[in-house]
Order: C-alpha cells, then structure tokens, then sequence
C-alpha cells in the first residue's frame, strides 16, 4: 500500500467521540486517504486515546492505515518546552502505543527542534525503537537545514520527512528561493534553503496547516487579506470543475511529483473531499505562479 497524497490530520478531533472518528476514518478510507497524523500532545493525549479507543472496537482497520505521531513537545504546568533526549523519545513512543492501542508506529515524527539536541542520543533511541519493531519510519518536523544534516551525518537510519506549514496563506518555505540576492526582506532565509535541501535527499515535505493564513489566522477562503488569490482559486476553480480547496492543495502537490503530502485538519467529510480532488489536478506553471502572486508574494 503506497501513502497517499492526502494526509488525514488528527489535532482537532474535540468535538467528535470515538464513534464519529471511526466514521471519518472509514470516509476516507473509502475516499483514497491511508495516512493519520496525530501527536502525542494533541489534546494533551486524548487525540490518541480517541484513536485508541477505535482501534480496540476495530482492530481491522489498524492495518489499513499508516500511523504517523510525534514527540518531543513537553507540557509542564505552565511550561512549555521541547526535549529530544533519548529517555524521552522512547518513553513517549511507549505511551503513544499504549494510548492508541496499538504494536507499531508506521512513522515517528520529533515534532520541534530541541536546541539540547544530541545526534548520538537521537540515533540510539532510533536504533532501539526500530530494532524493537516500535517505529518503521522516521522523521522530523519544523527543522530547520543545517539540524537535520547534523542528524543525517550522526545516525544511520534516514530521515524520510520533515513536516513543515506550507499553503497560500503561509508560503517562507519557498518565498526566499525566488528572492536570492534581492534588495527585500524576502530574501532573508528564513528556512535555510531546506526546500532544495530536502528535494536533494528525497525528503518528503508534508505540509501542515495547508489552508491557514499565517501561524493561525483562520482559513484562507474567508480572510479579507487573502481577496485577491480567493477570487482566482474561484477561476481556476470553475476551470477545473473542482472547489477552492481542491485548486489550493494543487497549488501544493504541483511542487513535487513523489516526495510531498498534504495534511488537512478538516473533520468535515465534505471539506476532506475537496483535498482529494486537488490530487486529480495539474495546474499550469502559469497558473501557479499566479496562484503565488496574487497570495501576496513578489517575484522579481
Ligand atoms: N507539525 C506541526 O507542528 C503541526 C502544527 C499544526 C498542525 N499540524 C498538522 O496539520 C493538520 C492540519 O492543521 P489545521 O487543521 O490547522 O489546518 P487546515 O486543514 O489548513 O485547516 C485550517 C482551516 O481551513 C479550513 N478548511 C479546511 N479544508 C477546507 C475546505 N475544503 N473548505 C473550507 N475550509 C476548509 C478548516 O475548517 P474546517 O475544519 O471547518 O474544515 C480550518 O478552519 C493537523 O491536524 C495536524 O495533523 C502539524
């Protein structure tokens, strides 16, 4: 079973009981989506006890999914840090199992980069999840260039992801590739040339938050600041015969052939229906550096 395209995001499953999150999880099984991204913090540990629970009602289903979590975003009290040691990337994949109910993950993910990070201690704990059978798969998120070549240069075993935000409404990841050596502050790095970096080593870019406007800014279809790029998703929409949606996870996917996905939040059966539609679509180079101008970005 190849991942799709399509991630099924698990952050905000608040409002829904187990039962419903069965109900989504079967939609989009129907639907072509395979992969669930979740985290040991989403929900301070619910999100995973809610899968949990479905996956003990339906231990079917576990195999028809690739599960992907993550670690290493420490809540205490009032503090919040992130901690990458080897004691605490093993003892989070152990819980994440035990709260989701299940013998393997498909994909660990260190959610943020801890700046105590040890490459070594990274790479025993790797070795140790892998050899146990815990792990299949790992990746990062939110790293910046130069870290995950440290981590690649120390640990034998790939790091196959790196999970950034990414969508028309939040777009530092390749704004800087066009504003080399420009006189604008788009030109500043602010990720370190990572997109290159991971396109190089066939490291997939899953893009997370794909239709928010800036950290969390609400959605770009109903943001004043996103008018203009909204209105030529309606065009190419009506070209397409697809949704906005569908043109704004185009825009994405267009990036790479293999090595990228897309995450939606969205629990709404109808609005993930859209994502998928997007996977059928192949814009224009045109239309997509339009699409990335008129979301507000300069291209000299
Ligand atoms: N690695 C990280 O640091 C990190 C951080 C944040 C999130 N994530 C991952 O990324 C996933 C997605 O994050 P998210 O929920 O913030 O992003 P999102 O899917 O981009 O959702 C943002 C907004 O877009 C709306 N939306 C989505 N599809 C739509 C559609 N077809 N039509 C109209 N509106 C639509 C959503 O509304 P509705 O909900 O009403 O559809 C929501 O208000 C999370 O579940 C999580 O797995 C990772």
């Amino acid at each position: 079973m190849n991942p799709s395209k399509i991630i099924q995001g698990l952050m905000r499953l608040d409002n829904l009981s187990a039962d419903n999150l069965y109900n989504l999880i079967t939609f989009d099984l129907s639907n072509g989506i395979n992969y669930f991204d979740i985290s040991d913090i989403y929900m301070n540990g619910e999100a995973e006890i809610k899968l949990g629970q479905v996956f003990k009602k339906h231990p079917d289903l576990r195999e028809k999914m690739y599960i992907q979590t993550k670690c290493g975003i420490v809540k205490d009290g009032d503090a919040t840090y992130y901690d990458l040691s080897y004691e605490h990337i093993v003892n989070s994949v152990e819980n994440s199992l035990k709260r989701m109910n299940i013998d393997y993950i498909d994909a660990l993910l260190l959610h943020r980069p801890d700046i105590f990070l040890n490459a070594g201690e990274v790479a025993q704990a790797f070795a140790f999840l892998s050899q146990q059978g815990k792990v299949k798969k790992f990746g990062v998120s939110n790293f910046p260039h130069e870290m995950m070549k440290y981590l690649y240069d120390n640990t034998n075993i790939p790091i196959d992801i790196n999970q950034l935000q990414l969508g028309l409404g939040h777009m530092n990841l390749i704004r800087e590739v066009f504003n080399v050596n420009m006189d604008n502050n788009d030109g500043v790095e602010h990720t370190g040339e990572l997109f290159f970096y991971m396109k190089r080593y066939g490291i997939t870019l899953q893009c997370w938050s794909p239709y928010q406007v800036g950290f969390f800014g609400g959605s770009i279809f109903n943001n004043d600041s996103m008018k203009e790029v909204s209105l030529y998703c309606d065009e190419l929409a009506n070209k397409y015969k697809v949704s906005k949606c569908a043109i704004a996870t185009a825009f994405l996917l267009k990036l790479d052939d293999e090595h990228i996905q897309v995450i939606t939040g969205s629990t709404n059966p109808e609005h993930v229906k859209e994502s998928v539609d997007g996977t059928k679509i192949n814009l224009t180079k045109a239309e997509w550096y339009t699409l990335y101008k008129k979301a507000g970005n300069f291209l000299p």
